[in-house]
């Protein structure tokens, strides 16, 4: 899908944790493309070299496990000096995988937790005193299980649903601050590493994503990229404390997908 509205990110510094592979990176380069100094950060050093190569002469990365408290606030100040203070700043790093809650330890649980609201926390409150203020807009990356049950997802449902309220508070909190704190829930996206773990692939795959989605098509990383530069713009300058679903009028309702992924999965393991 070909979007042809443009932005002017001119001079502006976006950073974007979990922002080296998938939707993130697409935000980051679309957010490169109109003109953003953009900082991308993740666990591994391969993903975050290969990712800041694409983002152009003002591509900077930065290695940090959003779990880590300390690393996210080491990453930050290296970007801060890299760049200046961040007038954008995403939180999307995630991790995902199906498994019945009956099966699933206490780390299991744990792991997606720490990464997806733990971490998102770290990234936030570590960033604060870097953002340029007032002006600066907080985007989170949530999940459409943050208000939709789905089995084998109760990690995932907790810990997105925690990111919606730490949205919403932080809206609150920082406002005073002239900071804007939004998230962005996308519908399923082509050809990312969420897809592959929680949908069929090939045609059954297609077919359900016919049968939920109303406009008929799976979203793209650019869509969901041009709402993160709307949010991140003075365009939104009076946009905060809203989770705004960008999922083709899907309205959540991905349940029987990740059911059938995970029939699919339990027949693979029989
Ligand atoms: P992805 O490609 O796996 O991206 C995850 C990113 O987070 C990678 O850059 C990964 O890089 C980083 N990451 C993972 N664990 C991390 C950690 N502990 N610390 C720092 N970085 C970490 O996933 P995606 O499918 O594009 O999903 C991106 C976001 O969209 C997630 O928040 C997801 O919940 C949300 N979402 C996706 C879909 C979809 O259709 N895919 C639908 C709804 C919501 P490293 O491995 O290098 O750390
Ligand atoms: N089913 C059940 N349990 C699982 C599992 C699965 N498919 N995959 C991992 N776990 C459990 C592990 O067994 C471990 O629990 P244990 O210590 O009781 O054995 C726990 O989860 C942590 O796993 P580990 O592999 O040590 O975690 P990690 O920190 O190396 O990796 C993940 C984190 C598991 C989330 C990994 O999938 C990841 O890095 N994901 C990032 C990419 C991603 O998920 N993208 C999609 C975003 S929507």
């Amino acid at each position: 899908m070909k979007h042809n509205v443009s932005f002017d990110f001119s001079g502006r510094h976006v950073v974007v944790f979990g922002g080296t592979t998938g939707i993130n990176l697409g935000i980051a380069q679309a957010y490169a493309r109109q003109g953003a100094k953009v900082t991308v950060a993740s666990r591994k050093a391969p993903n975050v070299e290969s990712a800041a190569a694409t983002l152009g002469p003002n591509g900077f990365g930065v290695i940090a496990d959003v779990r880590d408290d300390e690393a996210v606030g080491a990453a930050l100040a290296q970007a801060v000096a890299r760049h200046g203070p961040i007038d954008v700043l995403v939180s999307g790093a995630a991790g995902n995988f199906l498994a019945a809650a009956a099966d699933m330890s206490s780390n299991a649980f744990k792991v997606v937790v720490d990464i997806d609201l733990q971490g998102s926390f770290h990234v936030a409150r570590r960033a604060l005193e870097h953002l340029r203020k007032p002006g600066a807009s907080l985007i989170f990356i949530t999940a459409p299980q943050s208000v939709v049950p789905m089995a084998y997802q109760a990690h995932v449902c907790a810990a997105k649903a925690g990111v919606d309220q730490l949205t919403r508070v932080l809206a609150i909190e920082w406002g005073a601050l002239g900071v804007r704190v939004n998230g962005i829930s996308p519908g399923p996206i082509a050809g990312t590493e969420g897809m592959k773990r929680l949908a069929p692939q090939g045609p059954e795959g297609d077919a359900l994503v016919r049968d939920m989605v109303p406009l008929g098509r799976m979203g793209t990383p650019e869509d969901i990229a041009q709402l993160a530069m709307f949010l991140g713009s003075d365009a939104a300058a009076y946009v905060s404390g809203t989770v705004i679903a960008c999922d083709g009028g899907a309205q959540g309702q991905l349940t029987p997908m990740v059911t059938a992924a995970a029939r699919l999965a339990q027949t693979a393991g029989a």
